[in-house]
């Protein structure tokens, strides 16, 4: 999960090593991709008041399923712990993945980590 986001977030991203790590990662549940040599792909997290974030597939893994396999798992759990909804602050460039799952827009767009996110919401 952390080298996948180092390779993601950090390196690919240039997101400041400081704002990718937090103390959220304690206390949320994480979901890991692996390839079928038990490498990991892909990850994700569901926050417990119900924030999705840290979505990452390795680049050469991209367009293959692995985002919606993570994201569709993250679904199951919120739905399991009986969320009522889930949100995202949604890269820009990424909002077309989220829209595919039905999540909406709310609001208006905002740089976090010097990348342009806008904040999504999907009802369970
Ligand atoms: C965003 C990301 C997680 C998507 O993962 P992925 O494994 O490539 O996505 P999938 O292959 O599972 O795609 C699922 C669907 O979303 C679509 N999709 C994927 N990326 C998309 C994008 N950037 N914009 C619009 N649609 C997208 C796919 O075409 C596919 O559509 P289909 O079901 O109709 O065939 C991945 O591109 C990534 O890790 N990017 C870098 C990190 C990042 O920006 N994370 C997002 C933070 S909000």
């Amino acid at each position: 999960m952390c080298g996948i986001r180092k390779t993601v977030f950090i390196h690919e991203q240039h997101v400041p090593v400081a704002l990718e790590w937090d103390t959220s990662d304690v206390n949320c549940l994480h979901v890991l991709a692996t390839d079928l040599a038990k490498r990991p792909i892909g990850t994700a997290r569901l926050l417990q008041d119900g924030y999705i974030g840290r979505m990452a597939v390795l680049k050469e893994w991209r367009r293959m399923g692995v985002g919606k396999s993570l994201l569709q798992r993250l679904l199951i759990e919120a739905k399991k712990q009986q969320m009522r909804k889930v949100i995202i602050h949604a890269q820009s460039h990424a909002v077309g993945f989220y829209i595919g799952f039905g999540f909406q827009i709310v609001g208006k767009e905002f740089i976090d980590a010097n990348i342009l996110h806008i904040k999504m919401t999907l009802q369970l």
